[in-house]
């Protein structure tokens, strides 16, 4: 059964595939590769782009969606298993998910970190689990490690850009944000960019460092692809000649599921909010690029978000043509 669980179901013949039908859709993007199909939504987290693009994309290939968010019109979600359901969850997803693949041709589906236990988190087993209860192709939509439909899109636009591969440098920055944040965007670009063949460096504050796996992960894919991957807490070494800045927040894995104490950790750390400033020592055209939503003046400054080096929107307009091609990959014939 084919299945986007992360950026690695793809082999990287696949990939290029992919991109390379995403660069064709965005320049002629009505096609009815998807006729009579339905693609099944099941958000149990809110979204702005990802719902909106994968509603948008199937219908300009010709297919058709239906959008379940659990709580807010259809019944609350049980995840947990051996678990007796005399709380607020009316229905399980061990029934959910397989009822749901019956009236779809794939189904999508968005199921957060639940941000109490870096292992279980780290694990990333609950969207495997859906997975393996959908008889149908299944596409992961962000879960608790991984959101790879952004880093197809990111890939794309990274190649739209002509930031090189091989030394092409990549600087994953930390930033503040008033709560502890998931793994799975920075998880997401940081493997994306190593893949990729980039030089990468993890730029963050003390204490920030990201889990052993996560790194170690990037690590060995930069070393198939001919990439690196550094880490450091210094800002002006860690963006000297940078080609793209890609700023995200994450939770400190110390105090991973204590937000309490995090938070005296992270009170200090308000100055990380991206600032033009930071680019000096980067390459004069230098981008910035963030997977939305963002927090202005929190997160990154308008000066940043407004200027010519940012690019979110055209990130996020990417998440369109990308996912019609994943879409195409997994549900047609053509696509493999
Ligand atoms: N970047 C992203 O996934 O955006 P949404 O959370 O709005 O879907």
């Amino acid at each position: 059964m084919k299945r986007f669980l992360d950026l690695d179901d793809l082999t990287d013949d696949r990939l290029q595939a992919v991109l390379r039908r995403a660069a064709a859709l965005e320049r002629a993007p009505i096609t009815d590769d998807l006729r009579g199909k339905t693609i099944g939504l099941l958000f149990m987290n809110p979204s702005l782009r990802t719902l909106a693009s994968m509603q948008a994309g199937a219908q300009q290939l010709g297919g058709s969606t239906f959008v379940i968010t659990p709580g807010q019109g259809s019944w609350t979600l049980e995840t947990r298993d051996s678990v007796v359901m005399d709380g607020d969850a009316v229905e399980h997803v061990r029934e959910a998910i397989p009822v749901l693949a019956q009236y779809a041709d794939a189904l999508g589906v968005r199921c957060f970190a639940k941000g109490k236990d870096l292992d279980e988190d780290l694990a990333d087993g609950l969207i495997r689990q859906m997975a393996d209860l959908c008889p149908k192709p299944f596409i992961n939509l962000e879960s608790a490690l991984a959101h790879p439909c952004q880093a197809l899109a990111d890939w794309k636009t990274l190649e739209d850009l002509d930031v090189p591969r091989h030394g092409g440098r990549f600087v994953l920055s930390w930033a503040y944000h008033p709560k502890a944040l998931a793994l799975a965007v920075p998880t997401a670009a940081l493997t994306m960019a190593a893949r990729r063949g980039m030089d990468v460096t993890v730029l963050h504050p003390e204490g920030y460092d990201l889990p052993d796996p996560v790194l170690g992960k990037a690590r060995a894919l930069a070393a198939s692809s001919g990439g690196s991957v550094t880490v450091s807490h210094d800002r002006r070494q860690a963006l000297d000649g940078a080609h793209v800045v890609y700023c995200k927040s994450w939770g400190a894995p110390q105090h991973y599921g204590r937000p309490d104490d995090e938070a005296v950790l992270r009170r200090e750390l308000r100055d990380w909010c991206v600032q033009e400033s930071w680019f000096g020592p980067a390459r004069p055209d230098a981008r910035f690029m963030h997977c939305l939503p963002v927090r202005r003046n929190v997160k990154v400054a308008d000066e940043v978000l407004d200027g010519p080096r940012s690019v979110v929107v055209q990130q996020a307009g990417n998440r369109l043509h990308a996912q019609k091609a994943l879409m195409i990959e997994l549900l047609t014939e053509g696509g493999a």
